[in-house]
């Protein structure tokens, strides 16, 4: 008898796990990285900043970069910025999920489709720096990437 008392048990177990799990799921799917800024994935071209995907200087050391994703490009591409900088990037793609790795910093986020992603990252130290997608997003998911100057 206390047998089928922990066959239930366990059972009732698996389905609470499954149960949580589900639900991690569903609201990840419905309310991705919380408080994210919305926008339409058909009028990136329109919205701004995204209608200017570009650098600009917004202080002393201080830049914006508004860039756009999409299969398999990053949109500008081979920026170049002083040493010392720090850079708010604001992402967004136009197609799938990608992912925005800066190597060898801490710079790591994910780009979805109807979100702006934002990320501030300083480079103290000249260099390339290799910017690359790290979310398989399509068979030339390998060939997204592209470098970052900083001199
Ligand atoms: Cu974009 Cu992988």
């Amino acid at each position: 008898r206390s047998e089928k008392i922990w066959l239930i048990l366990s059972f009732g177990m698996i389905l609470i796990f499954m149960g949580a799990t589900g639900y991690q799921a569903f609201t990840y799917g419905m309310a991705p990285p919380g408080g994210m800024e919305r926008i339409d994935p058909q009028k990136v071209d329109e919205t701004p900043p995204f209608d200017q995907p570009g650098i600009r200087q917004i202080g002393e050391n201080e830049y914006e970069v508004v860039m756009v994703l999409q299969v398999f490009s990053f949109v500008p591409h081979d920026i170049e910025i002083p040493a010392g900088s720090t850079v708010h990037f604001k992402l967004t793609s136009k197609d799938v999920i990608h992912g925005f790795q800066i190597v060898e910093t801490n710079a790591n986020g994910m780009v979805v489709p109807g979100y702006v992603t934002t990320l501030t990252q300083t480079f103290h130290e000249p260099g390339e720096y290799l910017l690359m997608c790290n979310e398989y997003c399509g068979a030339g998911h390998q060939h997204m990437y592209t470098t970052i100057t900083v001199k």
